[in-house]
């Protein structure tokens, strides 16, 4: 392998600031699908389209026919999260760097720098003997509304012998993974209004309602500080574990102490304390404030009674809950939740039913092996936190979806500062390829 060649290249792909959320980055995300479509055509795939072009396009790409080979769809996302805090990167997003073995760039780990393995890897098996799919979307971290309109308008376009998602990461160095659950998510918009306009606080302080005050007490009220969640019927359809699967998770490599010092980086884990940290993150739902919009956060002080505010909050979902029911039920709890005398509205922004995988098909036998021949471990079951929307329409035409991923689990997706190992990048490489050689066989 090149890797002086492959390293460019990945930079080239890496400098594009393809954040799908901004509508100011919509040029760098067509840069994006083209700089894919592009890479499709040079591996001779046919029939390469942007689909859905007027949005964040769907690149659409079909490999060399193989008659009687198998067919595999190939899933990934071109887009990013944007940067911010700017200020926290060591050195800047859009301008890939090495340092000490890992790749810094904003996509290097999610999921650019994953796509862009998958792609390689199909080069370096030379024809592997495998129909070939392409769907590699640009709005994945923006709820993937294009890819679900366009599977159900052409729902043979996932018609496949198996689905390859690489957006995940080993569970630990050394040991990689494959995933037999994503969590579901459920993003809105929480605001209060107590006022038709913001008051002077001296004048009105001591009698009037105050919009921040109502929405804190709303928030603090939607879940406990045991990290109780009280939205009624919520915990209902969750579906525990088998004792099997919680046994499983308790021979991962996983050490709580390692994920708070290492990665939380914080003083101490919340949450369910009656559930191991694993169940937290893979089984239970849960409910987060992604930040607090209104009042007044300029410079100096202004002695305001602010009339409307507004929380960006979201639930993650387990197997069996439904986006849609959740949807109603945080409805029904706002309105419950929050006083008479003020105006609480909850405005649904986007989200995703949870998604689970069975690991019965014998395509997981290949990854197995792949993963074995490349990196000496097949790859452990395990469930992700995150979510990624598309995944069950992805298994909508019935075949079995493989999630796995190169990345590490301190690869700081969505963060400042995000990498990937180049170590991950090149055995990757050379796990696909095995993985592509032994569909084939
Ligand atoms: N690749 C992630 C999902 C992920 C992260 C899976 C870590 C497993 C482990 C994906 O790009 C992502 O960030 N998804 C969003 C989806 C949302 C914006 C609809 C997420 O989980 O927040
Ligand atoms: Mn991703
Ligand atoms: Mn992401």
């Amino acid at each position: 392998m090149d890797n002086h060649r492959l390293l460019a290249e990945l930079s080239e792909f890496l400098r594009i600031p393809s954040i799908s959320t901004l509508p100011k980055h919509d040029p760098d995300c067509r840069r994006a699908a083209e700089w894919v479509a592009a890479d499709l055509r040079r591996l001779g795939c046919t029939d390469v389209q942007l689909l859905a072009s007027e949005t964040h396009p769907v690149v659409w790409g079909v490999g060399p026919e193989v008659p009687g080979a198998p067919t595999l769809v190939i899933y990934g996302h071109y887009d990013v999260q944007p940067p911010d805090p700017l200020n926290e990167w060591v050195t800047a997003p859009f301008e890939p760097t090495v340092r000490d073995g890992k790749l810094y760039a904003r996509g290097s780990a999610d999921d650019k720098g994953q796509v862009f393995c998958l792609l390689r890897a199909i080069e370096a098996a030379g024809q592997p003997r495998v129909n070939l799919r392409f769907l590699i979307e640009g709005e994945e971290e923006h709820g993937s509304k294009v890819l679900f309109d366009l599977l159900k308008r052409e729902p043979h376009r996932v018609k496949a012998d198996a689905v390859l998602v690489a957006d995940m990461a080993y569970v630990a160095p050394g040991w990689p993974a494959v995933y037999t659950a994503l969590r579901g998510l459920c993003y809105a918009e929480i605001s209060v209004r107590t006022s038709k306009t913001d008051l002077h606080s001296g004048e009105y302080g001591g009698a009037a309602p105050n919009a921040h005050e109502e929405l804190a007490r709303l928030l603090g009220r939607l879940k406990g500080p045991d990290g109780k969640i009280n939205i009624p019927g919520l915990y209902q359809a969750v579906k525990p574990p088998a004792k099997q699967e919680l046994a499983s998770w308790r021979r991962l490599p996983f050490k709580e102490k390692t994920f708070l010092d290492k990665q939380v980086q914080a003083k101490a884990l919340t949450g369910l304390k009656k559930y191991s940290v694993l169940e937290r993150l893979w089984a239970l739902p849960t409910f987060e404030i992604h930040g607090i919009m209104g009042g007044f956060t300029g410079e100096g002080a202004k002695t305001v009674i602010p009339a409307l505010a507004t929380a960006k909050v979201s639930l993650r979902l387990v197997p069996n809950q439904k986006m849609k029911t959740v949807e109603k039920q945080l409805r029904a709890a706002v309105k419950k939740l929050a006083p008479k005398y003020v105006e609480a509205t909850v405005t649904f922004l986007h989200g995703a039913d949870p998604a689970q995988m069975k690991l019965s098909n014998p395509v997981f036998k290949k990854l197995d092996q792949a993963f074995k021949d490349v990196v000496g471990r097949a790859p452990v079951a395990a469930r992700a936190g995150g979510s990624i929307p598309i995944v069950p329409a992805l298994a909508s035409g019935g075949a079995p979806v493989v999630m796995t991923g190169i990345g590490l689990p301190d690869d700081r997706l969505h963060a400042p500062n995000e990498k990937l190992d180049l170590k991950q990048l090149w055995d990757g490489i050379k796990v696909f390829k095995r993985f592509y050689e032994l569909l084939g066989e």
